[in-house]
């Protein structure tokens, strides 16, 4: 087993005791040539997000490579049809993410519409005269409509936090939920319908080849005025130059951004903006959470040793 990237002690002390593990001890991201070069041999390839997992990566680790994990939900950094072709299976690590994910959609919602960077720069900077009744004025969330793009196990998880805030939920997928599990929100077939009831659009979806730069200016522009923009899934969804030009010039009231197009390359136009709130990709960063991704990798990859179908393949 190679271990690509550093995981919980917990989970490499199980992964230690069970395989014979060699890990990427710098942590470093490693480019393809590095990955093939010290992950040769391996049978169990365990990457992040940050991994390229290419055609490249996984003929390189021929004949060996079985099984690729990735410690995380999103599988867009993995050539699947190349895994698929070479007869490596891939485990990857949904559900047990999903309520810390949604808990930092909540918070990037908080922080934007109540100015969250603000406050906290102001406290910081030993500037704050005290309180004032017109002092850093946002927007509350009761009655406000949040646009869900993405109803999966995330979004919904989102969706229930979200309705304990007061707000009602509209949501667009590629399929509708099972009236059950809608539980009042309003389906919109077409993220385009979606956008003008969305006075906070959180973007909850699987990043992919087919939505790279979705939220563009057109877009923003069927959004209500003040809105909200929040983003958990991927960066690349979100199209920057567009949503820095809406935070800028007032078309919408602010945003908040968990991931971003070519981490940890961030725009540095954000850093300049105080009504975007960011954080540095940290939607399954507990310890409960990283702990709970890898044990479901260890349990899938227990499955398939004996001979069971594995409760988190991909394909
Ligand atoms: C995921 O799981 O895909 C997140 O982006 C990283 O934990």
């Amino acid at each position: 087993m190679y271990l690509a990237r550093r995981l919980p002690p917990a989970v490499e002390a199980e992964m230690r005791r069970r395989y014979e593990l060699t890990v990427n001890e710098s942590d470093a991201v490693l480019t393809a040539d590095e990955l093939i070069a010290q992950a040769r041999g391996c049978e169990y390839l365990i990457v992040s997000v940050t991994e390229l997992v290419s055609a490249q990566v996984i003929a390189g680790l021929a004949p060996s490579l079985r099984l690729i994990a990735t410690h995380s939900v999103g599988v867009d950094h993995i050539d699947l049809q190349a895994a698929r072709a070479a007869g490596v299976a891939v485990l990857y690590s949904p559900n047990v993410l999903s309520a810390a994910c949604a808990e930092v959609a909540l918070m990037l919602i908080l922080n934007a519409a109540r100015r969250g960077f603000e406050a906290d720069t102001l406290v910081r900077s030993g500037r704050w005269t005290g309180f004032a009744p017109t002092q850093l004025l946002g927007l509350g969330l009761v009655g406000r409509r949040l646009g869900i793009f993405g109803m999966g196990r995330i979004g919904r998880e989102v969706a229930a936090r979200a309705v304990g805030f007061g707000m009602t939920i509209h949501y667009c997928n590629r399929n509708r939920l099972p009236p059950g599990d809608e539980r009042g929100a309003v389906y919109h077939a077409a993220s385009d319908e979606l956008l003008p009831f969305s006075d906070v659009l959180c973007i909850c979806l699987p990043g992919g080849s087919d939505v790279v730069g979705w939220l563009d200016a057109r877009r923003i522009d069927l959004l209500p005025q003040d809105a909200i923009v929040v983003n958990i899934a991927r960066g690349i969804v979100v199209d920057d130059d567009a949503l820095i030009a809406a935070l800028t010039s007032g078309r919408i009231f602010a945003a908040g951004l968990d991931v971003f197009a070519n981490e940890p390359d961030v725009d540095r136009r954000y850093r300049s903006l105080s009504n975007v709130f960011l954080t540095p990709h940290i939607g399954s960063a507990t310890t409960e959470t990283r702990d709970a991704m890898g044990f479901l990798l260890l349990d899938g990859m227990r499955a398939i040793e004996q001979g069971r179908p594995p409760p988190n393949h991909f394909y």
